[in-house]
C-alpha cells in the first residue's frame, strides 16, 4: 500500500499547496464538528473577555479531519500569532527552549504530532505550560545550577492522531481536549461546494453529494477526490461535475460507494483469506501486507472500525460480517470452543 493512493488521509505535497487555499480561516467557515466548534467558540469568548490567552488545547483524531486548520482558526479568532512545529522536528531540549524564548505574549505554539515528542523534551515543556517558565541548567559538574527564566503567557495547541500514545503528565497539562470525529456526508457536501467555489469548478449538487459520500468522512480526502474528478470532467466532458461524471471518475479511481479503495479491500481480504477472518495480531497483519504498523493504525483502521468492518480485540483484529458482505464473501459463523475460535461456513 502506498500513500500515492487517492484516498489516503495523509497529506502529499500537492495537497499541502492546495490545502492552503482551501483551509478555513475563521470559525464560521469551519464546517461540521459542531460540538468542538461550539466549545471553542465559548473558550475564545471567555479568554477574550478575561484578556487572557486561551487554555492549552489538545486536538486529536484521525489525519485529515482539520486539526491543523483549527489551530490556525484559533489564532485568527484570538488575533494572535501562531508558530508551527511538530514532535519529530524538536530534536533537542535546546530546540524547544529556542522556540519558547522567541514567543510573544499570547502567541500560539502549535505542536503537531505531539505524541512524538521525546521524554527529555516533554520535561522542558511541563513548566513552560504550567508556570510559563523555562528551567535552564547553567554550567557543568558540581558548579552547575538551574536558572528559571520567565516566559510570556502563551498557548500550546497540540495535535495528535494517537491520544493513547501521549504520556499522562503531558495530557494533563491541557486545559481543553477535543476529539475530532469523521464528518457526516452533509458536512462533506458543504465542504465540496465550498472548495469547488474557491477552485472555480462547476459542480452539480448530485455530483458533489456523490464525491462527499465516498470520502470516508475526511475533508482532506473530499478535496482530493474533487480535484481528481475535476480533471476527469475536463478531459472527458465539458468540465462540469455531474453525478455521472463523478461516478465514472470515482469508478476509474477504484473508490467504491463507501469510499474504500483497493488497499482497504486488500487489508480486509488478508484478514479473511490468510487468517480465517481473525483475530490476527496487528504486527502479523502488517507483515503480511508489507505495510507499517503505524500506517495501518493511523490511516487504514480508523475508518474501517467506524464502518464496523473491523473489530479490535485483545487477541487481534477481526473482520466482521459486514466486511464479508461488502466484499461478497460468504460469512463464516464463528464457533467459540474452549476459547479457541474457528471459522466455519454456515450452510
Ligand atoms: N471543517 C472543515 N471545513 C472545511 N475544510 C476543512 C475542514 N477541515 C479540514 N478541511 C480541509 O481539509 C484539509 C486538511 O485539514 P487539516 O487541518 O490539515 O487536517 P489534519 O491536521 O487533522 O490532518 C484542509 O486543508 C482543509 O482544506
Ligand atoms: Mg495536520
Amino acid at each position: 500500500m502506498s500513500d500515492e493512493r487517492v484516498i489516503t488521509p495523509r497529506a502529499g505535497e500537492e495537497d499541502q499547496q492546495i490545502e492552503k487555499s482551501l483551509r478555513p480561516r475563521r470559525l464560521a467557515e469551519f464546517i461540521g464538528q459542531d460540538k468542538v466548534v461550539e466549545q471553542l467558540r465559548i473558550a475564545i469568548a471567555a479568554a477574550k473577555g478575561r484578556g487572557e490567552p486561551l487554555d492549552h488545547t489538545l486536538l486529536y483524531g484521525p489525519p485529515g479531519l482539520g486539526k491543523t486548520s483549527l489551530a490556525g482558526v484559533l489564532a485568527n479568532e484570538m488575533g494572535v500569532n501562531i508558530k508551527l512545529t511538530s514532535g519529530p522536528a524538536i530534536e533537542r531540549a535546546g530546540d524547544l527552549a529556542a522556540l519558547l524564548t522567541n514567543l510573544q505574549k499570547d502567541d500560539i505554539l502549535f505542536i503537531d504530532e505531539i505524541h512524538r515528542l521525546n521524554r527529555a523534551i516533554e520535561e522542558v515543556l511541563y513548566p513552560a505550560m504550567e508556570d510559563f517558565a523555562l528551567d535552564l541548567m547553567v554550567g557543568k559538574g558540581p558548579g552547575a545550577r538551574s536558572l528559571r527564566l520567565k516566559l510570556p503567557r502563551f498557548t500550546v495547541v497540540g495535535a495528535t492522531t494517537r491520544l493513547a500514545l501521549l504520556t499522562s503528565p503531558l495530557r494533563d497539562r491541557f486545559g481543553s481536549v477535543h476529539r475530532l470525529e469523521f464528518y457526516s456526508i452533509d458536512a462533506l457536501y458543504e465542504i465540496v461546494m465550498r472548495s469547488a467555489r474557491i477552485l472555480g469548478v462547476e459542480c452539480t449538487p448530485e455530483g458533489a453529494r456523490e464525491i462527499a459520500a465516498r470520502a470516508r468522512g475526511t475533508p482532506r480526502i473530499v478535496n482530493r477526490l474533487l480535484r481528481r474528478v475535476r480533471d476527469y470532467a475536463q478531459v472527458i466532458g465539458d468540465g462540469v461535475i455531474t453525478l455521472e461524471v463523478a461516478r465514472d471518475a470515482l469508478a476509474k479511481l477504484e473508490v467504491d460507494h463507501l469510499g474504500l479503495d483497493e488497499n482497504d479491500r486488500r487489508l480486509l481480504r488478508a484478514i479473511i483469506d490468510l487468517f480465517g477472518g481473525g483475530p490476527v495480531g496487528l504486527s502479523t497483519l502488517a507483515a503480511s501486507l508489507a505495510e507499517e504498523v503505524d500506517a495501518i493504525e493511523d490511516v487504514y483502521e480508523p475508518f474501517l472500525l467506524q464502518l464496523g468492518f473491523l473489530q479490535r480485540t485483545p487477541r487481534g483484529r477481526i473482520a466482521t460480517r459486514r466486511a464479508y458482505e461488502h466484499l461478497g464473501i460468504p460469512y463464516a459463523e464463528r464457533i467459540v470452543d474452549n476459547g479457541a475460535e474457528q471459522g466455519r461456513l454456515w450452510t
